[in-house]
């Protein structure tokens, strides 16, 4: 089949690369020049395990091309996906701007009938404007072509989104007419084990249901975190009552782990904007306001407690912080709302020095903080590096952030023998209390009974 996919992103360069080693072809578009012609050198610029080699070996073999040429792009295409970004507008709504710009720039170039499919982040009723940007280019033209529209969420994590795209648990289709089902089927059957994977429904849902996946994720982690407020509270360990609570095959064990908040691209903008949709609607969405909440407010947690410690915030200045961790979660580079931020503003504030460690993450965290904190202050406070025990030298306590296995299992007495005040504030309950007490250092978790 022939394929075109507008936006060169996370979710358009996996989609990409997938469909293509499926035996498609496919050609990627952009307006951003520079990262075309990275990709055309073979250079991609996200960290995806797996992604690089399947974009390599289905250039070598002439099934996937990336461009900047929209007009070669739509009429090379039966199908052609939208999978542009959905930013948060300031008050938490999707801004639609190059979703809707993407629908123009195929209305202006499309010759052929084709099925246009939304794959980005929308909200409910995103496909009938899109619908109506093509109609409006095609009457301006003063041509008739005939064109469906498919809402075609995507449920990819970061780190395992090849994977994800190549073994789904489900494929939601949203169609406004059944015209563009058979070809639709067509695309995924390869993908599927079985045929009840594909779940066909209306447009309005199928966007829907995008938000509520990742809203019921995020509630459930603002769940277990202030389940861990209380377990600390009452004296009860988090990750005793987690073990049972998972054993329920009505609740299951995943996204149950109590940290220092979500964060990523999709979790924290995808609560707010269903916020204000549910707002909009006239709804009182109280239980999505109050995940968000917990969620903001335990991405401070682990500086009261680090304060807490000290004696109170102005005796943190001129402390050093190891922080091992960066990235909003392990196996990917991408510091978007990521957790670690937070914690560094705060840090900041109070006069200490920062020395961070992260397996993938340190180039893209140092561009974020030099854009936050100026360079100066970057340079003369944050020092990052690849090596764990390169953060720890002449660090006075250690604060892990992202639960990368490079982090796993640390040998605790070399720590203890490292850090000046000998403690660890663990934001992802990562270790054992007791080891890590046993090495003679003091252990703060998110809800443990230290
Ligand atoms: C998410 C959805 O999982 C995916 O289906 C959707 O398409 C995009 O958004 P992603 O943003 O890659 O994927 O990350 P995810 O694995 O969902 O983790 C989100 C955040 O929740 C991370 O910051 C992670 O550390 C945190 N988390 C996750 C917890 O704090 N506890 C858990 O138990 C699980």
């Amino acid at each position: 089949m022939k394929i075109s996919i507008i936006g060169t992103g996370y979710v358009g360069l996996v989609t990409a690369a997938c469909l293509a080693e499926a035996g498609n072809m496919v050609i990627c578009v952009d307006v951003d020049e520079q990262k075309i012609a990275l990709l055309n050198r073979g250079r991609v610029t996200i960290h995806e395990p797996g992604l690089p080699q399947l974009i390599a070996r289905n250039r070598r073999a002439g099934r996937l091309a990336f461009m900047t040429g929209y007009e070669e792009a739509v009429q090379h295409a039966e199908v052609i996906f939208l999978a542009v970004g959905t930013p948060s507008e300031e008050d938490g709504s999707a801004d639609l701007t190059h979703v809707l710009g993407a629908a123009r720039l195929v209305g202006r170039h499309l010759r052929h009938p084709a099925v246009v499919v939304n794959k980005s982040t929308v909200p409910v009723g995103t496909a009938a404007r899109v619908r109506a940007v093509i109609a409006e280019e095609l009457a301006a033209r003063r041509v008739d072509i005939a064109f469906s529209i498919v809402s075609n969420p995507e449920f990819l994590r970061e780190g395992s989104a090849v994977n994800d795209f190549m073994h789904p648990d489900r494929v939601v289709l949203g169609y406004d007419d059944t015209e563009s089902a058979g070809i639709m089927r067509e695309l995924y059957i390869p993908f599927l084990r079985q045929r009840e994977q594909l779940i066909e429904i209306d447009t309005h849902s199928a966007e829907l249901s995008k938000y509520a996946a990742n809203v019921m994720l995020a509630t459930r982690i603002s769940l277990m975190n202030e389940l861990a407020c209380v377990a600390e509270a009452v004296g009860a360990d988090i990750e005793a009552v987690r073990r049972c609570v998972a054993a329920d095959p009505r609740i299951g064990p995943l996204f149950l782990q109590a940290g220092i908040g979500y964060g990523g691209s999709c979790l924290p903008k995808d609560v707010k904007a269903l916020i204000r949709t549910a707002t909009q609607s006239g709804c009182a969405p109280h239980l999505l306001k109050a995940t968000d909440a917990v969620n903001e407010k335990q991405k401070s947690l682990l500086f009261r407690k680090i304060c807490n410690h000290y004696g109170g915030p102005r005796r943190l200045e001129g402390k050093t912080i190891a922080l091992w961790g960066l990235s909003f979660k392990p196996n990917t580079g991408d510091m978007r709302e990521a957790p670690s931020l937070a914690l560094i503003e705060q840090l900041l504030g109070s006069w200490c020095r920062i020395r961070a460690c992260d397996p993938v993450a340190c180039d893209e965290a140092a561009r974020v903080l030099r854009k936050a904190h100026g360079a100066v202050k970057f340079a003369e406070r944050v020092h990052l590096t690849r090596d764990p025990w390169e953060a720890v030298e002449g660090a006075d306590a250690l604060v892990l952030a992202t639960e990368w296995k490079e982090f796993r299992a640390p040998d605790f007495s070399r720590l203890a023998a490292g850090l000046n005040d000998k403690v660890v504030f663990d934001g992802r309950n990562l270790y054992d209390p007791q080891t890590v007490q046993a090495a003679g250092l003091r252990y703060y978790g998110i809800g443990r009974k230290a």
